[in-house]
């Protein structure tokens, strides 16, 4: 059997069970403690970055998210997430890589504003991390018509548009890109989307 080792509030893990469940291959699933500050010496155990998600195999341990992502493809029944009608296999890829950098910058953001201590915030660096994002997001909008089916880079946008929603949604994306905004509302009926969703806090 495989173990995800995961936060529910990962963007990463969340593409990693989308991409499980798309495919068909069973995970169970353990919840661990992640914190930016404190090293968790348990996952380091599996990983030593301790960082999630980690997919434990009966060979060992797997990681980061995109290589877990190309061993369940290849565990998976029917056609892979890296080919597809609308995108090919560069452009599924390089999608999914700046979808995985907006993810990083919007994790980044959260530690610096949740953990930081106020009198150690760095504004510039902040803005270099919404910056980072609205250029993905613009990068993105340009993209829809490769978004069109689903494979890898439309899981890892999916991923990290739902977590600009639940963790930043002070940052208001939808409002700056309408057309982008509209594709995530529709992929959000599919059941992956749903069964995967963020948690409520
Ligand atoms: C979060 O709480 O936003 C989070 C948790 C684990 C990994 C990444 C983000």
């Amino acid at each position: 059997m495989l173990k995800l080792l995961y936060s529910p509030a990962s963007p990463f893990a969340r593409k990693v069970r989308m991409a499980a469940m798309e495919r068909q291959v069973p995970l169970t699933l353990e919840a661990v403690r992640v914190n930016p500050v404190e090293r968790n010496e348990e996952l380091a155990l599996s990983n030593p970055l301790a960082k999630i998600p980690v997919l434990e195999t009966p060979d060992g341990p797997i990681h980061d998210s995109r290589v877990i992502c190309r061993f369940l493809d290849r565990r998976g029944e029917g056609p892979s997430l890296y080919s597809s009608e609308t995108a090919d296999i560069w452009e599924i890829l390089v999608l999914e890589s700046l979808a995985d950098g907006a993810m990083d910058a919007a994790v980044n953001l959260r530690y610096e504003l949740v953990y930081r201590p106020d009198e150690m915030r760095w504004p510039d660096w902040i803005e270099a991390q919404q910056a980072r994002i609205s250029a993905t997001l613009e990068h993105l909008s340009r993209r829809i018509p490769q978004l069109a089916a689903l494979h890898l880079g439309t899981l890892a946008t999916a991923a990290a548009l739902e977590y600009l929603d639940f963790r930043h949604p002070d940052l208001n994306w939808r409002a700056s890109w309408p057309a982008l905004s509209a594709w995530m509302t529709e992929l959000a009926q599919e059941e992956i989307m749903q069964a995967t969703a963020y948690p409520s806090t």
